[in-house]
């Protein structure tokens, strides 16, 4: 089964300055995790607001009968938007559900 990457596109770090950065932070990692998610063999969505905006970026990470994984507190970065796409294949790849891996840019 599919798992599916939802990721809010109008999150906003601390410091977003909309003259500066015309995009949102969250599109900005949107756009990032998008462009890998397809060779992943995973989905993506896009929302706007998932109620965590205190802890911008968020995605959750979803699946058919698994448990659904709310993350956060992202950069948007090329470097968390794969370890999110992977942690996401991690997911669609497990028969239940996956541990958090640690120590490759995620946080639980
Ligand atoms: S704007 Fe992203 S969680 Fe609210």
């Amino acid at each position: 089964m599919t798992s599916w990457i939802t990721i809010c596109d109008t999150c906003k770090r601390e410091n977003w300055d909309p003259v500066a950065q015309p995009l949102t932070d969250g599109e900005i990692l949107a756009g990032l995790i998008e462009s890998r998610a397809e060779a992943a063999g995973v989905k993506t969505r896009r929302v706007s607001c998932m109620m965590g905006c205190a802890r911008a970026c968020n995605v959750a990470v979803q699946g058919p009968g698994k448990l659904a994984y709310v993350l956060g507190t992202f950069e948007p970065t090329a470097e968390n938007a794969k370890a999110i796409v992977q942690y996401a294949a991690l997911h669609q790849g497990s028969p239940r559900t996956v541990k958090c891996p640690t120590g490759n840019g995620l946080k639980g």
